[in-house]
């Protein structure tokens, strides 16, 4: 025999013992994860039950076992064994369940689900292998959270989906565990949250009075009296009907906590709480801009203040109250370093009064607004990475994971909002920062003084009263008018992929085409392409006994200057912030340097700018200016070049500043604003057809080139963001999708 009678009898009473004592008797009944054991068989029985039992272990053996030992305990029973993972047998237990009982299956659970993600299955079939198993488990932490989140939803998907009238789960401390507090920790803590979606009847009086032993001196040893006897080990009752609500909460990383406490899902509503299903992103894309977060090694305590909101404008009201709220943390000893905006999701901001469509015209309005701000900025995650509208406390624990892997670990984002969302501070009781600043809530002072933590602050008499109500501009809008040119550079910037010149043609003339078809849709004029080697050629005529200077990428002039305006990255980029060598490219001020004392004429493509040409005149003897785009006919509404929107090409993309290098962005968002750059609108749906246009063209003409074979600008942006580069391009690239 593989079990002790003695403790099967005992846990089996205190289960049969918990069931009379409601007086319950089940015709349906579902037994899970028993091994070898007998403790339902005996609980059963001392029912006399006579219905169906289903039994659902995914060891065959076990499901054997259970068939010959379960029929001598209880015969009359019809008993039907599911050899499968509990995650998978929804579709065999009936709908209908009285009774659903687990003794101590928490961590049998979370086991299994860490070997299905490790691939092994070989399951530990005595005490040190399961020791060590856990030994395992330990050290690898995320596998380990992703287990136990998995061994929730499994409950969770049984009790939404099946109709159970009462459920009783153990998970005490056995004595595998009594040495290894982290296997019962975790399994606990899992327990403790499918916990919360059955209403407990309260039994810990009725538990610790069950004396399965009668007078035997064992009941009394003090291991079983206060840990298996004791409720906090048990889940006792009925499943109840807001289950997906509190699974949503508890996906949720502040109102868990609300809830944990409280148990009141009122309270969560009441403190802003949407039910919407928990938020899947991708969080390796660099899409929150960090020009305007100052922090140095003197800052000792970070902060980074977030507000949310329409921003329907962005006016007053919301600097100043970034501003109260800067001030009243720094006296607080907190460093404020930064500030973002974070404008919620047009499905939100479209129901308000007043909405102004549209949404990436309102955004680059803002964008100038906080131009004279070198401290707030947008962060636009919330509204452009989501499909929908999501709770603020998302907002909130996804910018600090942002800031603290790619700024400094230890910044803390502090929430900043109005006194029409007072209650939002419920949530910051026990995590986070929360300031609520006054505006004109009557009841200001009584609800602060209800709401109270250390980590929550009341800014009284703000005097706030501006508001996006009463101040409503029209963003300004893209006037469309003229031509819109596409310098074509044909396979130059294809230079350094290693691949025969027939492919890289084939290459270029599917991107091109694809992309004339993609362009036309969000540029309402005509499109033409200008062919750069043929313009290069012309001027080349023109120029010919000319002293030229080029900062042209493609035409090399008698004198060449490598240089580049730059930019931030995922910023507002509405002007460059200075003029510097192009990438992996000699210092400028050397570059300079190394001219003759000559006077030049510069040559560039159009874009060089008054701007651009002062600075140079500073240095550089220029008596003319020479533009490739001269030579464009009519009206001319904007020039791009088609190279830059070619992930990992030649010289292609924006250049910005990123973590104090000087490196390459691709024109997609959230890297390059696409709005100022290149007087594309929507750019959400533009970025996701460049990014499938690149990886339909690296995958049919490039399949097996790697992306670490492309420019270097593309694999620092890529390692950056964690995508791997030792794989083909195309498969790099899709990592880009957001
Ligand atoms: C140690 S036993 C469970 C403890 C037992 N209930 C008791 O009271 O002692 C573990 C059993 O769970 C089964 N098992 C583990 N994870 C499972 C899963 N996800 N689905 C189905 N069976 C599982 C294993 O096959 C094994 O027979």
């Amino acid at each position: 025999m593989i079990y002790d009678l003695e403790w099967e009898n005992y846990i089996g009473t205190l289960f049969s013992k918990i069931i009379k004592n409601y007086y319950y008797v089940p015709q349906i009944a579902v037994e899970i994860l028993p091994g070898f054991k007998v403790k339902g068989a005996i609980t059963l029985k001392n029912l006399n039950f006579t219905g169906t039992l289903y039994v659902i272990d995914e060891n065959r053996k076990v499901c054997k076992f259970i068939e010959e030992e379960y029929k001598k305990f209880i015969p009359k029973a019809k008993i039907i064994t599911i050899c499968k993972n509990l995650k998978y047998c929804l579709g065999d237990i009936p709908a209908n369940i009285d009774l659903l009982i687990g003794n101590h299956c928490i961590d049998d659970i979370i086991l299994s689900n860490y070997m299905i993600k490790k691939g092994s299955r070989m399951y530990p079939d005595n005490k040190r292998a399961l020791e060590n198993k856990w030994e395992d488990i330990k050290e690898n932490t995320l596998l380990c959270k992703n287990a136990c989140d998995d061994a929730y939803e499994i409950f969770y998907n049984i009790f939404k989906t099946k109709n159970i009238n009462y459920v009783i789960l153990s998970q005490y401390k056995s004595n595998v565990f009594l040495t290894n507090s982290f296997a019962h920790d975790v399994s606990k803590e899992v327990f403790d949250k499918i916990k919360l979606f059955v209403k407990e009847e309260d039994s810990n009086y009725f538990l610790k009075n069950i004396h399965p032993f009668k007078k035997d001196e064992r009941y009394l040893l003090p291991s079983l009296l206060s840990n298996v006897q004791d409720s906090v080990n048990w889940i006792i009752g009925k499943p109840v009907k807001e289950i997906e609500t509190i699974f949503n909460i508890m996906k949720d990383p502040y109102y868990s906590v609300l809830f944990k406490r409280t148990k009141n899902i009122k309270l969560c509503f009441e403190s802003g709480f949407i039910n919407t299903p928990p938020v899947k992103y991708n969080d390796n894309i660099l899409t929150t801009p960090l020009n305007k977060i100052h922090i140095d090694d003197t800052v000792t305590n970070p902060v980074v203040l977030l507000s949310t909101g329409g921003f329907n404008p962005i006016h007053n009201g919301h600097i100043l109250m970034l501003k109260k709220a800067k001030n009243m943390l720094e006296n607080y000893g907190y460093d404020v370093i930064g500030a973002f905006l974070s404008p919620s999701h047009e499905s939100y901001v479209s129901t308000k009064e007043n909405y102004i469509d549209n949404q990436f015209d309102r955004l680059n309005y803002n964008y100038k607004i906080l131009q004279n701000y070198d401290w707030i900025n947008i962060d636009t995650w919330e509204s452009l990475c989501n499909d929908r509208y999501i709770n603020f406390t998302i907002v909130i624990d996804r910018l600090e994971k942002y800031l603290r892997r790619f700024v400094r670990s230890d910044i803390k984002v502090a929430y900043v909002c109005g006194d029409d969302n007072i209650y939002f501070m419920n949530v910051f009781k026990e995590k986070g920062l929360g300031i609520c600043v006054e505006r004109n809530n009557p009841r200001f002072d009584m609800i602060s003084r209800q709401i109270f933590s250390p980590n929550i602050f009341y800014i009284k008499d703000a005097v706030i009263t501006d508001s996006s109500r009463n101040m409503r501009k029209i963003p300004q809008k893209i006037d469309f008018n003229g031509t819109y040119i596409i310098r074509d550079e044909g396979i130059l910037p294809f230079k350094n992929i290693n691949a025969p010149e027939k492919e890289k043609i084939k290459a270029q003339e599917f991107f091109k085409k694809n992309f004339l078809k993609i362009i036309k849709k969000y540029i309402p004029l005509e499109v033409k392409f200008v062919n750069v080697e043929e313009e290069v050629k012309n001027a080349k005529k023109k120029l010919k006994n000319v002293n030229t200077l080029s900062i042209d990428t493609f035409f090399t002039g008698k004198y060449n200057l490598d240089i580049s305006r730059q930019f931030y990255f995922s910023d507002a980029q509405i002007t460059n912030t200075k003029l510097v060598e192009s990438p992996f490219s000699k210092n400028l001020e050397m570059q300079i340097k190394d001219l003759p004392n000559e006077t030049f004429t510069l040559v560039d493509d159009d874009s060089v700018s008054g701007k651009t040409i002062s600075l140079l005149k500073e240095k550089i003897n220029l008596d003319n200016i020479f533009l490739l785009s001269s030579v464009y006919k009519g009206d001319i509404f904007d020039v791009i070049d088609l190279r830059d929107f070619i992930f990992g090409t030649y010289k292609s993309g924006l250049v910005v500043d990123f973590f104090n290098k000087n490196i390459r962005v691709p024109y997609i968002y959230p890297y390059v604003n696409l709005y100022t750059r290149a007087n594309i609108i929507d750019a959400k749906s533009f970025t996701r057809e460049i990014i499938n246009l690149n990886i339909a063209m690296y995958k049919n003409f490039f399949p097996s080139l790697m992306a670490d074979s492309l420019d270097s600008s593309f694999i620092m942006l890529c390692e950056k963001q964690g995508f791997k580069t030792d794989v083909p391009a195309y498969m790099t690239i899709q990592n880009f999708l957001i």
